[in-house]
């Protein structure tokens, strides 16, 4: 039977690391990947992660099964992160909390939850976005359409347009956006055009879910939950699939968690009801330990206050490293105003580059971009951004 099925083709961005790694020239950059990197071009694992790692290895007394939505230490915690102590949302019972294998995870329950109870639900996503969220909804049985994000003659959010097209949106389906930082255009409404957003979307009966992978890394830990406080009126509802891979380096541990707000406790118990039985027949229940250790920091201060402080670091770099972009493109003479990538947020970069100009990047100098022009900000450092910039010059003067 096997011999019927094709080779399926290679992810498009894990399969430039494969290639990346294969390349033998010393001075190969990879700019391809979704991680953190520090000034050394390491993903480190955070201080504040070690000392909670050490910790839970002391008081860990049994590895039997976590409850189908995982503990509910971590939903608090989870919850306290996005909303603050105490939000009306959390306090009057409307909000439950899964912990998820990572964001991935979440998107996946919250797709098997659309499609197993709102059938009728299409998702629309921004023109771009994240590529594997089409895929993921599409293995969950959901429709997905369309709706425009990026003007690519200003490098800036295509607002007019985005705000018209979710006016159209139909009653009943679902938008997903990026609370901040999205992938991969860096690119976030102002927290008065989300407002607009939320406003549209309460009005017209449109259910945001919301990606929120990037949690501190576009302005702050709060700054970024911001923009979930401007969903959450009194009645709303809405899904949040938050992932602590970037904000905790918890990449390998698979740690995520899908909220959903209801209007009221009573419709929060009965939905969380169906979020569980997809999940039972999805991975049946959570992997603990990576939850541990975000419990673990969030309900020590002191390990807090270090975790909230290796945020901002990793934060502050990237914003560094994208000056430094901008400048050493200008000193390389590269034609053309970069300012914009200044003006985006979190590891990536819509750089503009153009399909042609990736593949010669590659072969020419060894330089690993996504075919978009996305490329990832925390790739670069004071070592290779000199080299970097000398090789677009190259392609963008031809
Ligand atoms: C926009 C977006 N959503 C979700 C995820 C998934 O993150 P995780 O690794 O936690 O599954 C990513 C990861 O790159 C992302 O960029």
């Amino acid at each position: 039977m096997f011999e019927s099925i094709q080779v399926a083709p290679a992810d498009a961005i894990l399969g430039l690391t494969e290639a990346f790694r294969a390349d033998p020239n010393p001075h190969k950059i990879n700019l391809s990947v979704g991680v953190y990197q520090d000034a050394s071009g390491k993903t480190p694992v955070l201080e504040s992660v070690q000392r909670a790692a050490k910790r839970v290895v002391e008081k860990l007394s049994s590895k039997s099964y976590l409850p189908i939505p995982g503990s509910p230490a971590y939903a608090a915690a989870v919850q306290k992160l996005m909303f603050g102590a105490d939000h009306e949302a959390v306090a009057s019972g409307r909000v439950a909390t899964s912990h998820t294998p990572g964001g991935t995870g979440a998107l996946r329950v919250a797709g098997d939850l659309i499609h197993q109870n709102l059938p009728k639900t299409t998702i629309w996503l921004t023109q771009p976005t994240w590529p594997n969220h089409p895929q993921i909804f599409a293995a969950a049985g959901v429709p997905t359409r369309t709706v425009p994000y990026f003007d690519a003659k200003t490098n800036d959010l295509a607002w007019d347009e985005l705000i018209t097209a979710v006016n159209q949106i139909p009653v009943g389906d679902a938008l997903l956006l990026h609370a901040c930082c999205h992938n991969p255009t860096g690119i976030d409404p102002t927290l008065d055009q989300w407002n607009q957003l939320a406003d549209v979307m309460s009005r017209r009966g449109i259910l945001p879910l919301v990606d929120f992978a990037y949690q501190g890394f576009a302005n702050g830990i709060e700054d970024d939950a911001a923009v979930l406080k401007t969903l959450v009126g009194p009645g709303s509802e809405l899904i949040i699939c938050s992932s602590f891979s970037k904000n905790f380096g918890l990449y390998c541990e698979r740690v995520g968690a899908l909220s959903l707000v209801a209007a009221d406790g009573k419709t929060a118990d009965a939905v969380q009801s169906r979020v569980k039985k997809a999940i039972r027949a999805n991975y049946s229940n959570p992997p603990a330990y990576g939850g541990e250790l975000v419990v673990t920091v969030l309900s020590d201060p002191e390990l807090e206050k270090l975790w909230r402080s290796e945020v901002d670091q990793m934060r502050d770099r990237i914003n560094g490293m994208r000056k430094l972009l901008v400048e050493t493109l200008k000193a390389k003479g590269v034609p053309g105003d970069y300012s914009f990538i200044t003006r985006q947020r979190g590891i990536f970069s819509f750089s503009g580059l153009t399909r042609e100009q990736v593949e010669t990047l590659k072969k020419k100098h060894a330089i690993y971009i996504v075919g978009s022009g996305r490329i990832n900000v925390a790739g670069i450092t004071k070592d290779n951004v000199g080299p970097l910039c000398a090789a677009i010059a190259d392609v963008v003067k031809g």
